[in-house]
């Protein structure tokens, strides 16, 4: 590797808010599924994960001609429930992430679980930005299926231009209120100190290309420490499930690190620690929900950052949110069946 020249991971974002601000429908957006209709009461009760390749990235932001130069291999989305009771969840993706993107609904502004997410992302010193989702309800509006926000908003009535300022300016008071600057992206030169919002709908893709741009190129920009991959495993389980013809599961987001098949694994587990191995490691096709059933991709092998579900035996009493720790040639099995159970 040259000097200089680092090997970038992929940006682990989690996308938050209150309940049925759309977080879910913007990544359906994104990857062009339909997760959301499939939810049982269109709520989400789970936390997801989504990898986008870069060059999808690259393809949905080109109509920007902001020669996004993106060095990272893609980014990983992490979809968390709104609904109050699922702040332990929340707090899960939340504490995973690189960056996140808050969701508001422009109709609703800042609800309670928008307060408390923004509460957890300013615990953690999180980067984020703010979706301002469902523009495409402000009376009037002229659909731009997929257009830069730029472009779409430029084709609006006056009327719909000016609700959409109004209602703006009032959901910046509001998070000034929580102690927070906001701005719209295109008038936010300072950044950093000050988060910027992008109007967004998940409907018909307004606003969908800046979102994705702000994301990388923030990320790209601040956190190239952050995002050096490093060998140094670094994993979460997110959820453990039964899947018919699986067996139990474990869905688990790498952070750092590679794994692979047959590597000797310990995990947290109700009755004590969880020794096992890997049988198998499965990933959705890109652009596809790893909370979702669907045809899987097997892995020999695979590298940070991604979520995988991994199969193997005994893992039915894991521990959601704890750490999963790889075996190594020279490690002591005893050690980390102790340092696990500390989680
Ligand atoms: P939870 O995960 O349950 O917290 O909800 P969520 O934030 O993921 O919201 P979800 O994607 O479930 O969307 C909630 C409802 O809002 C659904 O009926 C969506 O169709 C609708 N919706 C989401 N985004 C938009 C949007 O941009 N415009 C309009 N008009 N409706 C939207
Ligand atoms: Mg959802
Ligand atoms: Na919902």
């Amino acid at each position: 590797e040259e000097e200089g020249e680092k090997t970038l991971r992929s940006p682990i974002c989690c996308i938050m808010g209150h309940v049925d601000t759309g977080k879910t429908k913007l990544l359906d957006c994104i990857r062009r599924t339909n997760v959301q209709e499939g939810e049982a009461g269109g709520i989400t009760q789970q936390i997801g994960a989504t990898y986008i390749p870069a060059d999808n990235i690259r393809e949905r932001t080109k109509e920007l001609k902001a020669d996004a130069k993106l060095n990272v291999p893609g980014l990983l989305v992490i979809d968390t429930p709104g609904h109050e009771s699922f702040k332990n969840l929340r707090s899960r993706g939340s504490g995973l992430c690189d960056i996140a993107i808050l969701v508001v609904d422009i109709m609703h502004g800042l609800e309670p679980q928008t307060i408390e997410s923004l509460n957890l992302l300013r615990m953690r010193n999180t980067e984020f930005i703010v979706a301002l989702n469902k523009v495409d309800r402000l009376y009037g509006w002229k659909v731009c299926r997929n257009a830069p926000i730029g472009k779409a908003m430029k084709l609006q009535s006056r009327d719909v231009q000016l609700e959409f300022e109004h209602r703006l300016t009032q959901i910046i008071t509001q998070f000034k209120e929580q102690g927070i600057n906001t701005e719209l992206y295109s008038k936010n030169k300072e950044r950093g100190e000050t988060y910027s919002i992008v109007p967004t709908s998940a409907i018909s893709g307004e606003g969908i290309p800046e979102m994705l741009l702000l994301l990388v190129q923030w990320a790209q920009k601040t956190m190239v420490e952050k995002l050096t991959y490093s060998n140094e495993i670094q994993c979460t389980v997110l959820e453990v499930k039964v899947i018919e013809g699986l067996g139990t599961t474990i869905d688990v987001v790498l952070v750092n690190g590679v794994l692979h098949e047959g590597d000797e694994i310990v995990v947290c587990g109700f009755q004590g620690p969880i020794h096992t191995t890997i049988r198998s490691l499965l990933t959705p096709h890109p652009m596809k929900e790893l909370r979702v059933k669907g045809a899987y991709i097997h892995h020999k092998e695979i590298k940070a950052a991604q979520g995988i579900k991994i199969t193997g035996q005994n893992l039915e009493h894991a521990v959601a949110g704890t750490a999963l720790y790889v075996v190594g040639p020279d490690d002591d099995v005893e050690e980390i069946k102790e340092s696990v159970m500390d989680d």
